[in-house]
């Protein structure tokens, strides 16, 4: 990750601190999922050394920590705010850039929920986290996949996330390291009232790190007209989310 883009995104997401934890309903069904992904690969319900990248408010944090027990879990964020979930959460804090910090060592569990996206290469940073596993350790990462926002892309935006990408292209980036568990992809279509909505939501949920410039009338007023045209329907217009995820297992 470019320092540029690495300030930009962390800029993103520490002015949606506040509005994020309440508006980001995906983010919480990705998170729950993958902590039950994790528990369906039978993996076990205490680790000793735990590290979670890209914390946030801490969705990820607290499904975790409903079902399984840790000696010591390290949260890391980009956003200093984020050092607020770990002392929630008793755990340590890491911030910094999670491809570019040292990882606390050794480590039986890696996760994080809906980060992967931001970085330039999400494959580099799961092959960082099959190194730093102990042998035995898990892996439990989500991100997006390419028809994550496809109504923005379709539009013509540009704002795309620079890192998303395919569950098989997570499951390559581990291969000959780690044995895959699990992966899953799946497309979620959230309804807001109105184009304006989604924007708001957008915006809410930090994840306008990539929009460039601000607007001007007539173009908010085409993209309203040109979002109700095509993605209007009954109950409202709809965004979709396309969650992708792994688990893998290191050899004993
Ligand atoms: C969409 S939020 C997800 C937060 C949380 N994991 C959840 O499930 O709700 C993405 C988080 O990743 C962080 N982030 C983005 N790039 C990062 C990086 N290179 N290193 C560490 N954190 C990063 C952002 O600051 C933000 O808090």
């Amino acid at each position: 990750m470019t320092p540029r883009h690495s300030d930009r995104v962390q800029r993103s997401f520490s002015r949606s601190f506040d509005s994020y934890h309440g508006a980001a309903d995906q983010q919480v069904w990705v998170a729950e999922h993958l902590v039950a992904a994790l528990r369906d690969a039978e993996a076990p319900g205490y680790f000793a050394r735990a590290f979670e990248f890209g914390c946030g408010t801490g969705h990820l944090t607290r499904a975790l920590m409903e079902s399984i027990t840790f000696d010591r879990l390290t949260l890391n964020d980009l956003m200093p705010e984020a050092r607020a979930t770990a002392e929630a959460h008793g755990a340590e804090f890491l911030p910094g850039d999670a491809e570019a910090l040292t990882w606390p060592t050794p480590l039986d569990l890696v996760v994080s929920a809906s980060t992967i996206q931001w970085l330039e290469n999400p494959e580099r940073i799961l092959r960082k986290a099959a190194t730093q596993l102990a042998p035995g350790g898990w892996l439990a990462v989500s991100g997006f996949g390419p028809d994550q926002y496809r109504e923005l892309s379709r539009l013509g935006s540009k704002a795309r996330a620079p890192g998303l990408c395919t569950p098989e292209a997570l499951a390559k980036a581990v291969s000959g390291a780690l044995d895959v568990v699990a992966t899953g992809e799946v497309l979620r279509q959230q309804l807001f009232p109105t184009p304006l909505d989604v924007l708001r939501h957008l915006r809410h949920t930090g994840v306008n790190a990539r929009a460039q410039g601000a607007w001007s009338k007539s173009r908010l007023a085409r993209f309203i007209a040109d979002y109700d045209r095509a993605f209007g329907t009954e109950d409202g217009v709809s965004l979709t989310y396309h969650p992708v995820w792994i688990v893998a297992h290191k050899p004993a």
